[in-house]
């Protein structure tokens, strides 16, 4: 059972969170910190020095701000920190945490998992074996030839770099598109190969792995037009946020056969509505924004948020500060 707040006893900063956690991660938590839940909010919240954020359903904007007077820190347990408001907590002199370095392995796993399930339609298969209709196996059903095909890395960070490497393995041609080029030894490590227009590389690769921030500047940055560019055959992979994406634009490129198949982790918003067209798509593979999850780096970005929130309550140098 989660702590609760009763009385301070043991000086632990006192931490609004919204959301119960996996048991194991809950008690990384209290042995930290002593937790303020919603419901006890008008009672301690004059008290709250930092905001734990998980997935929470309330976004860190100025009207959540203003509840917690004494707020000093936000502490985003994840990399992504869009659904924290920068400008509301830089106007309170709140710092924000983050994990950056904590799921790059993982998140790229993820990214790789979608790619081969989407190409190789696992989940179709996966139903045609369990429908109990099934009497035989159509020997001339086909998926996408994965191993030696060329992969577009949009966004060549941390997670992209990882991504980067499994393509390597996979004996894949491996180019990627960034604001930047990236530093020619880095190239060279990971035998990639930079394309200064987005729109070249979208012409050029079987496989198109989205990796950006879910900025401002990367809102529906693939429409109509990107779609327009791909190949026929094209795999889509989105691992970083629903909103770099235009939804709509990607169900008519999908159900018109513009391109060939779409693998999201991430959608807007997340779950989609149960009448969605994306979730009547045979050729689209979705999973519920699992790039971190797994326990092994669960523990890592919670060791590291808890370490930003009680640096931050501090006043010390955060490991993980978004600096704006
Ligand atoms: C992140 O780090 O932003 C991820 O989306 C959390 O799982």
């Amino acid at each position: 059972m989660a702590s609760q707040c009763e009385e301070n006893k043991h000086d632990k900063p006192i931490v609004y969170q919204e959301e119960l956690l996996h048991p194991e991660l809950q008690q990384m938590i209290d042995e930290n910190f002593t937790i303020v839940w919603p419901d006890q909010v008008d009672k301690f919240r004059k008290k709250i020095v930092a905001l734990l954020v998980c997935k929470n359903p309330s976004p860190v904007n100025g009207e959540l701000l203003d509840k917690f007077p004494a707020v000093k820190v936000v502490g985003k347990n994840g990399v992504g920190y869009d659904a924290v408001d920068v400008g509301a907590c830089k106007a309170r002199g709140i710092r924000i945490g983050n994990t950056p370095g904590t799921l790059n392995d993982t998140t790229a796993d993820m990214a790789f998992a979608l790619l081969l399930a989407t190409a190789r339609r696992v989940c179709e298969g996966d139903h045609i074996c369990r429908d109990p209709a099934t009497k035989s196996f159509d020997l001339n059903s086909f998926g996408y030839q994965v191993s030696g095909q060329v992969m577009g890395i949009v966004g060549l960070g941390r997670i992209g770099m990882e991504v980067a490497k499994r393509g390597r393995a996979f004996s894949m041609t491996v180019l990627y598109h960034n604001r930047r080029q990236c530093d020619g030894a880095v190239e060279k490590e990971l035998s990639v190969s930079y394309i200064p227009s987005l729109h070249e590389l979208l012409q050029k690769s079987d496989f198109v792995v989205v990796v950006v921030p879910g900025s401002k500047e990367n809102v529906k940055l693939f429409g109509k037009t990107e779609f327009a560019a791909m190949k026929r055959s094209a795999v889509f992979i989105n691992v970083s946020r629903g909103v770099v994406v235009d939804q709509d634009a990607l169900v008519a490129a999908l159900s018109s056969n513009q391109i060939a198949a779409a693998g999201l982790d991430v959608t807007t918003p997340e779950p989609l509505p149960r009448d969605h067209p994306l979730l009547s798509l045979s050729n689209v593979t979705i999973t519920p924004h699992w790039g971190s999850a797994t326990l092994v780096t669960r523990k890592r970005m919670m060791e590291m948020t808890i370490k930003n929130i009680l640096a931050g309550v501090r006043g010390e140098p955060m490991p993980g500060e978004v600096l704006n």
